[in-house]
């Protein structure tokens, strides 16, 4: 197995994870000073959201430079010691790659702005277009198309006259990749961070690198009354076209080109590179063959406290059963861009979550917090930053605003519970940060963050990190399956999503495999963090958010 294979990945949003020179926004010297708490809760590898100079309108997601660090977050060289200090440590890095769209600020845009006129080589670094003029008279742009973040997909550029597209924020413009030489660009980017170290890439909003062709056609109106104007459309013409998978396939062979060149000088270093791609298991599955490791895979985050274990069951089944063979599973609980799971799901159901997502088969994601059971802040309108919670307006800005889920990290129950000396942190620390944060729950055993450890060691068992899955019995409010491997113990894994206890009788379940349950196991982990014991089978009583592993030899 890769090592990709084998690690839990860990988001860190570098804004929010440790400051360490006190203006309230995290950094990388931050972040390194942490290195040990991933060490500690059992992380193979790390993703680190945008550091590279940005005017910080989409906090980082706007690049103003590929090949450098924002002073805000340090320097190159204080990321060569971050390189350095996590593979010491064992850990990997993955960087975020944000190949859609640069910064307005970018030296290529204001050159690309500045003229259309041939001698510009900057020219058709982005999608540039005259518009067209309506009925009464009026220049408008060539379509019906809106941004991600509401508004048109399509800014008027005085100096240049003309419109340029931007699928986010008026201040990303889209890089044109019909052009050959955004895609030399591109790959000099990926190289620059290679030849730095790093193992890897997460590909930000790869699914919107081509719209169509033509310009000039409408998106279908399906849904007129969403809330959020992005999502009253169809995007065919703007997500997930076939030339997308072309350029995926091309960074591939380029990051395994790496791979060669390297183990040449004996130093084997596999790189990896997983694809953010949303809307659905059918658009995401092609990013598997395209050349991504793996496309990240939302299913679980959809869970929230209107759903139960048949709906979980057929979103885990969904992503299993669509996988071209051989491909590696994965799963997510949260992101920088999503509500947290202890807000969707109230704190009873963060273990429980945690165990879904540590014990099924594939790669886990967590979202920095998770292991703490962080809950999403409170931010008012007036002080929303997030440009998708502002363009939602007063009205909606809170179903739409990423910034409650970005709150900073909790270690301690100081002031801003230790992740910085500032007066003002960015976003406001929890309030709940006295009893929720990383040094008080270490003292407690049964913590969520000993819960979280306890199941990152299980699942270094090798029935979980090889073993196969099957589901073993669902019903609205248990959860449960089985991971199983030749020569091993099999282990049972049982949650109850529901809203009242459940007892669950395994010896009587008809298997199709013809494994049956033995009237007894062993139960190794449960969410409550009771010790090891032997439990029986024929009643497995569990309350809801409780879950629980039964070791057991299969009867035949
Ligand atoms: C991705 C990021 C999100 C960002 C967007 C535009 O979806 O996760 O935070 O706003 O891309 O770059
Ligand atoms: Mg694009």
């Amino acid at each position: 197995m890769k090592w990709w294979q084998r690690s839990v990945f860990y988001q860190v949003y570098p804004r929010s994870f440790q400051d360490s020179d006190g203006d309230g926004v995290g950094d990388l010297t931050g972040v390194i000073s942490r290195l040990d708490h991933l060490v500690d809760i059992g992380v193979g590898a790390m993703w680190l959201s945008p550091f590279f100079p940005s005017p910080m309108v989409d906090f980082g997601y706007d690049v103003s430079d590929y090949c450098n660090i924002d002073p805000v977050f340090g320097s190159l060289s204080d990321f060569d010691r971050l390189i350095a200090e996590a593979h010491f440590r064992d850990l990997k890095v993955v960087i975020d790659f944000v190949p859609n769209h640069t910064s307005d600020q970018h030296p290529w845009f204001v050159a690309s702005k500045s003229s259309k006129e041939e001698s510009n080589v900057y020219r058709d670094y982005y999608v540039w277009h005259d518009g067209r003029v309506n009925r009464q008279g009026k220049r408008v742009p060539p379509n019906n198309w809106v941004s991600h973040f509401s508004g048109s997909m399509w800014t008027w550029d005085e100096g240049r006259q003309q419109y340029y597209l931007h699928q986010y924020a008026v201040e990303q413009p889209d890089l044109n990749y019909r052009n050959p030489l955004v895609h030399a660009e591109m790959e000099r980017v990926l190289e620059f961070w290679l030849e730095r170290g790093v193992d890897g890439f997460r590909l930000d909003a790869v699914s919107f690198l081509y719209e169509v062709e033509n310009l000039e056609q409408d998106e279908e109106l399906i849904n007129p009354s969403a809330k959020g104007e992005y999502h009253r459309y169809l995007h065919t013409l703007t997500k997930s076209l076939s030339e997308t998978h072309e350029v995926i396939g091309k960074w591939r062979e380029l990051l395994d080109r790496y791979e060669h060149k390297l183990q040449k000088d004996l130093q084997v270093h596999k790189r990896f590179m997983v694809a953010e791609v949303s809307g659905g298991v059918e658009l995401q599955m092609p990013y598997y063959r395209s050349g991504a490791h793996m496309p990240f895979n939302f299913q679980l985050t959809g869970m929230n406290r209107n759903r139960d274990s048949m709906w979980l069951a057929k979103s885990i089944a969904q992503w299993l059963d669509s996988m071209p063979d051989g491909c590696t599973p994965n799963w997510v609980l949260g992101s920088h861009d999503i509500k947290r799971i202890a807000s969707k799901m109230g704190s009873t159901f963060i273990n429980v979550m945690n165990m879904l997502l540590l014990l099924l088969p594939g790669v886990p994601t967590t979202y920095y917090g998770e292991e703490i059971g962080m809950v999403d802040t409170d931010v008012t309108y007036e002080e929303t930053q997030d440009p998708q919670g502002r363009g939602a307006g007063k009205e909606n800005y809170k179903i739409f605003s990423r910034d409650p889920c970005r709150s900073p990290m909790q270690w301690t129950e100081g002031t801003h519970s230790g992740f910085s000396t500032a007066g003002k942190t960015w976003i406001p620390v929890q309030g709940n940060f006295r009893t929720c944060n990383v040094e008080t729950q270490l003292r407690n055993p049964n913590s969520h963050l000993n819960i979280y450890k306890q199941l990152t060691t299980l699942r270094r068992k090798k029935v979980f990190a090889e073993g196969n899955f099957d589901f073993a019995s669902v019903n609205e409010e248990i959860l449960s399956f089985i991971r199983f491997h030749d020569g091993e113990r099999t282990s049972l894994v049982v949650a109850n999503f529901g809203k009242s206890p459940k007892t669950e009788n395994f010896t009587s379940l008809n298997n199709p495999r013809r494994m049956y349950y033995p009237k007894t196991g062993v139960m190794t982990f449960r969410t409550d963090g009771s010790p090891e014991a032997e439990i029986s089978l024929s009643d497995v009583v569990l309350t809801p958010g409780e879950g629980v592993v039964i070791e057991f030899h299969p009867l035949r």
